[in-house]
């Protein structure tokens, strides 16, 4: 067996689940499962959090059909709502909560009229998806005239993950003022800004990442923000070669070592989803002590410094999880978290723990 796994863990998802519902404080947490659960799987993701939270949100219909499917029976929001009135349709029939953002879903809306609960979208800075503030007024008026009245109100921070935020408060006043004008519940934080801002929790958060472990913030670790590892990627030592000073090592020939090293071939690549991105110094560890990678990563491998580790054939490597923070090799990759889960493929074993 090559013995390269992903482990997921429902037990942590079902920990971070609580700790969201506990600091949401009485808002209610809709917890995101889109992108199949951020790579932990879909179904798995919703059942483990099932007790802890009000309901789920994934992006496409698709996604909410295939938990339906599995006889979820939790309110499911829908954050690019539907694309088509087929769509629409398939939202109604599923009780799905769809999120409408733009003018040409009102149009489909008014032209195939259904009893869909709808959660508009304002848009307070994003600039991704939502109507302006007096569009939105405009469509929720359009769509109580024709007996659809929307149910909520939703937005998205663009910053609340950034240290020096000074975005967050303007979204959340111009919100606050549509909701009011509305009088609808207001759903607007992420998992930032419901660890971040309790002010902004209001009627429904709607966290994703922290559930998966993973901090939003690069000041603060998970582990410190309470959270459990719920996400284990891990890999064998199948070589191991003595480099002397002076020669390189992989593709490209992009790190030589300095004096003579002993480096660890390990059966992960690109092929199975770790990053080709990361560089020469991205944290991994050995039996549970911390070292890095050395050279290019290729698809099938990648290699590492074992010098002085007393390292051996077979032993176990982990690229993230439980010693090696997913968020250290996020940095030292460029990229954020939820990448490095949802670029996992299919080609690793997956435990469930
Ligand atoms: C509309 C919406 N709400 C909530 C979330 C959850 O965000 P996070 O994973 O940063 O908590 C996302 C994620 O991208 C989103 O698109």
């Amino acid at each position: 067996m090559r013995g390269t796994r992903v482990e997921i863990r429902p037990a942590a998802l079902a920990h971070n689940a609580r700790l969201a519902r506990q600091l949401a404080d009485g808002a209610e947490v809709f917890a995101m499962v889109k992108a199949n659960g951020y790579g932990h799987g879909l179904l798995l993701a919703a059942d483990a959090m099932h007790g802890s939270t009000a309901g789920l949100g994934v992006a496409l219909v698709e996604e909410a059909r295939a938990l339906r499917e599995h006889g979820m029976t939790l309110p499911i929001l829908v954050a690019e709502g539907f694309f088509d009135a087929e769509e629409l349709k398939e939202a109604e029939r599923l009780s799905l909560e769809v999120v409408v953002h733009s003018l040409w879903q009102v149009d489909l809306l008014l032209a195939n009229p259904c009893p869909v609960r709808i959660w508009l979208k304002v848009n307070t800075g994003m600039n991704r998806l939502g109507f302006r503030p007096d569009i939105a007024l405009q469509a929720a008026a359009q769509l109580r005239a024709a007996d659809m009245a929307p149910v909520g109100l939703m937005s998205h921070f663009a910053c609340a993950d950034v240290g020096q935020d000074a975005y967050s408060e303007k979204q959340l006043l111009v919100a606050g003022q549509v909701a009011e004008q509305l009088m609808l519940p207001l759903s607007a934080s992420n998992s930032a800004a419901l660890l971040r801002y309790p002010r902004a929790h209001a009627q429904r958060v709607r966290p994703g990442i922290m559930l998966y472990g993973s901090s939003p913030f690069d000041w603060q670790t998970a582990s410190e923000l309470g959270l459990a590892v719920s996400h284990r990627f891990t890999a064998r030592l199948i070589a191991i070669n003595a480099v002397e000073a002076g020669e390189s090592v992989g593709y490209g020939a992009t790190w030589t070592a300095t004096e003579p090293r002993q480096v660890g071939v390990v059966a992960v690549g690109y092929g199975d989803g770790y990053p080709r991105h990361a560089s020469s110094g991205t944290p991994v560890a050995v039996n549970g002590v911390v070292t890095e990678l050395v050279g290019r990563v290729s698809m099938d491998m990648l290699t590492i410094d074992v010098t002085g580790l007393s390292a051996q054939v077979g032993d176990e490597v982990e690229l993230w999880g439980d010693v090696v923070d997913v968020d250290d090799v996020a940095r030292a990759c460029g990229t954020i978290s939820y990448e490095l889960f949802c670029q996992i493929t299919d080609r690793p074993e997956r435990v469930v723990v």
